[in-house]
């Protein structure tokens, strides 16, 4: 699909025709046998396991290879205002002895802002983001009035986190795996591999990136400070598909805000409506996935995949998940082709005693469904976060003020 529309091959944004493969979308709680998962013990035994194996196999791949611990450093900390708020934010390197040639070596680039009076140890919202080159770039292309439109008329969300009380971190996808092919050979995937090619079922760069945000996890809880119970991890566009991989393979994440995750992401797959398959496995995003990912943009095709990504929402059951887009250029990642995504994840909520969207209907833009533990809401604006972040916030707050200690 073209996203410009007068290609011959333009994107379909025609709801009538977007639903030519929705008779084939698996069922999550049927097993690989055909018969019905009827208790949580069925789903924790049996139908999880299944459907995260096919996800391993089929669609991000498998941690592959032997990889050395990461030795991490605070390299600084200094004393700021971020809005409000007296913080205290240190930036931490993660660094891995690598086998391969010198100048490929991996350094994670993580930073930790804390409020400068917290007591104890606070929850911590993670995001995962851009590198400077390409925050660098955006600036070249687009105008200043272009990006405040991006960034909403909010606070930036790491002063609405620290004004909770909460830490707010930021990690470096690229710092862990690049964002393209020739990488491969390199970061951590690279390390995996001894430098080599992958073998088929081998990880992807979304997998890869959700792996970092385990080592931030396995960090945080150690540092002083950061309560890891308490992680709620963000991303957006592509590194929102990254954070829901994080969220459906790291059980220890505690909550997570997919934000216009599309394709790869929430996003039905059968659903013919903005980026399709081929888009992600024939371009130049293969390299976020497996490579036996590779065959359903032909010889198979989408009808053919043994799971959608209901499944993968699914695995995140029953830790509390928002799922956001926008309107306008938004399109492309079909926002209600990742609704239906989170309305067939709820049954699993539900069978788990959680809450799922509770409606197959789908809301009006602006018309946050954010009772459950399974929450959705489509913004005014069109590729962005902000103004959701808001939403996300209360959303975890119903977890995260909740005194555990008592
Ligand atoms: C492209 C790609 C999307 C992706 C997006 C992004 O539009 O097709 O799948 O989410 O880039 O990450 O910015």
């Amino acid at each position: 699909a073209d996203g410009d529309p007068a290609s011959p091959h333009a994107a379909n944004y025609d709801e009538s025709e977007a639903n030519g493969h929705m008779d084939t979308l698996p069922d999550v709680l049927t097993f690989a046998d055909g018969s019905r998962v009827t208790s949580a013990e069925g789903w924790w035994q049996r139908r999880r396991p299944e459907i995260a194996d096919i996800f391993e196999t089929e669609i991000y791949g498998r941690v592959t290879g032997e990889l050395p611990d990461i030795e991490w450093r605070v390299t600084e900390t200094r004393s700021e205002s971020i809005g409000d708020v007296d913080t205290l934010t240190q930036t931490v390197a993660g660094s891995m002895k690598n086998p391969l040639p010198p100048g490929t070596e991996v350094n994670i680039e993580l930073t930790l802002s804390r409020p400068a009076t917290a007591t104890g140890d606070v929850p911590v919202v993670l995001e995962l983001g851009f590198d400077a080159a390409f925050l660098a770039r955006l600036r070249e292309r687009f105008t200043e009035e272009q990006l405040a439109a991006f960034r909403g008329d909010g606070p930036p969300w790491n002063e609405q986190v620290l004004a909770r009380g909460w830490a707010a971190a930021s990690l470096v996808a690229t710092s862990i795996q690049a964002d393209n092919g020739a990488g491969l050979y390199e970061g951590v995937i690279g390390i995996g591999t001894g430098g080599g090619s992958r073998t088929p079922g081998d990880w992807g760069a979304l997998r890869a990136w959700a792996w970092g945000v385990s080592r931030v996890l396995d960090y945080l809880e150690n540092a002083e400070g950061f309560n890891a119970t308490r992680v709620a991890v963000e991303g957006h566009s592509r590194y929102g598909k990254a954070m829901l991989v994080a969220m459906a393979f790291e059980p220890r994440l505690a909550a997570a805000f997919i934000s216009s995750s599309g394709e790869a992401g929430a996003k039905l797959w059968r659903r013919h409506y903005g980026e399709q398959v081929g888009n992600i496995a024939g371009s130049g995003e293969y390299h976020w996935m497996a490579g036996n990912f590779l065959k359903y943009a032909g010889p198979l095709g989408v009808d053919d995949l043994p799971i959608d990504q209901h499944m993968l929402i699914a695995l995140c059951a029953p830790r509390p998940v928002f799922i956001s887009s926008g309107t306008g250029g938004d399109q492309w990642t079909d926002p209600k082709g990742m609704f239906l995504a989170a309305a067939h994840a709820s049954p699993v909520y539900e069978l788990l005693g959680a809450r799922g969207l509770g409606t197959m209907d789908y809301p009006a833009v602006g018309v946050g469904l954010l009772d459950g533990d399974l929450a959705w809401r489509q913004h005014e604006m069109g590729h962005t976060p902000a103004p959701n972040w808001p939403y996300f916030l209360d959303f975890i707050d119903r977890y995260f003020s909740k005194d555990t200690t008592a």
